[in-house]
């Protein structure tokens, strides 16, 4: 679905808030406040976004995003989460790295790296959202995807976890479980969809995700019932990454066996590992009483900031090392040669 022809045709009144906004990068590193607390570095790369307030650890029980945050990378006001995704990398013919940068969507071009974020209670294309969520509560957080897959068969278990090759900015199909295989002019386009059906009770869980389930019906998108293991029905996340492939996009600089060469910052060459990572954030009610307003994409009820104020929020490194962005590098960082 074309983003253009969304709002074109966002004639039907909805019922409740879809919204849709740009956060500019706050770091690049080698932290993992989920997954590997109190690890600097952790094992792979990540670029991350959101309020100042993170750190290596953020336990809940003394870490309130909203009240320690100064600032945010994000568009609306008072959102403080963390969000974050691996890193991508370009494997040049000489076996050397390059990271490869992030750009701004459609109506962001001037922020500054990151990604875009959606908080939905129907699918994307659905202009009336009539499903009603309950918020995500403090404390709360999950992760998605499996960065040890290395099968179509294992990715398949995150069935919202893909790729578009960008022809140009609005291309949204086909998406793949795998890398494109060919250059993408516009870029590489990553989505990451989170389980939307929580078990109401625990704001985490062992592995970040068994709190969390997919509608009985399967997909987000089937608009089906959650399942009574996970009956709370809560916004689906969705993130799209963009990363700026045109400096990399060249025949002659791709593998001479026709083998695509990107890498995950985890060294996944196939892209079934894709994942990403949700650390709630928003000051008190915030979000939910942006999800009960009726609009779609313009709600009046989410204070927003502008792309300045977005790009001058920003925390310094955790780790220092090289992370790739000027020079070529010899590995990618905590990965074998
Ligand atoms: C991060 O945590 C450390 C250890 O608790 C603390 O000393 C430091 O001030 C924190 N940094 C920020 C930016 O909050
Ligand atoms: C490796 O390849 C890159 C990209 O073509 C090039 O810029 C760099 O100089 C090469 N490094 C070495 C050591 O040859």
């Amino acid at each position: 679905m074309i983003w253009n022809s969304l709002v074109a045709l966002a004639f039907v009144a909805p019922s409740h808030a879809l919204i849709r906004f740009g956060c500019s990068q706050l770091v690049v590193n080698r932290i993992d406040p989920l997954v590997n607390p109190g690890e600097a570095p952790s094992p792979h790369m990540h670029q991350i976004i959101g309020g100042n307030s993170l750190n290596v650890s953020m336990f809940p029980e003394n870490h309130d995003l909203a009240k320690l945050s100064t600032c945010t990378t994000c568009q609306p006001a008072d959102d403080f989460s963390n969000y974050w995704t691996a890193t991508l990398y370009f494997r040049a013919r000489n076996g050397t790295y390059k990271r490869v940068p992030q750009k701004g969507n459609v109506g962001f071009e001037g922020q500054k790296g990151g990604m875009t974020v959606y908080y939905m209670q129907n699918q994307l294309a659905d202009y009336q959202q009539k499903a009603q969520v309950k918020a995500f509560q403090p404390g709360f957080r999950m992760l998605v995807g499996d960065a040890s897959a290395t099968t179509k068969a294992q990715a398949d278990k995150y069935p919202q976890l893909t790729y578009t090759c960008l022809q140009d900015m609005n291309t949204r199909f086909p998406e793949t479980k795998d890398f494109p295989k060919k250059p993408c002019p516009a870029g590489i386009m990553v989505n990451v969809r989170f389980p939307t059906c929580w078990d109401g009770v625990n704001l985490d869980s062992p592995d970040h995700m068994a709190h969390m389930a997919y509608p009985v019906s399967g997909t987000f998108e089937s608009q089906g019932p959650c399942p009574t293991t996970h009956p709370v029905r809560m916004p689906q996340v969705l993130y799209e990454v963009i990363f700026e492939t045109k400096a990399f996009n060249a025949a002659a600089d791709w593998p001479e066996d026709s083998s695509q060469p990107f890498r995950w910052s985890f060294g996944d060459e196939k892209g079934f590992g894709n994942h990403g990572d949700y650390v709630f954030g928003w000051k008190d009610d915030a979000l939910q009483k942006i999800m009960d307003e009726a609009c779609y994409v313009n709600c009046k009820t989410m204070r927003t900031q502008t792309i300045d104020q977005m790009n001058s929020c920003s925390v310094d490194s955790f780790v220092n090392e090289d992370v790739g962005d000027n020079n070529w590098l010899a590995s990618i960082p905590g990965q074998p040669m």
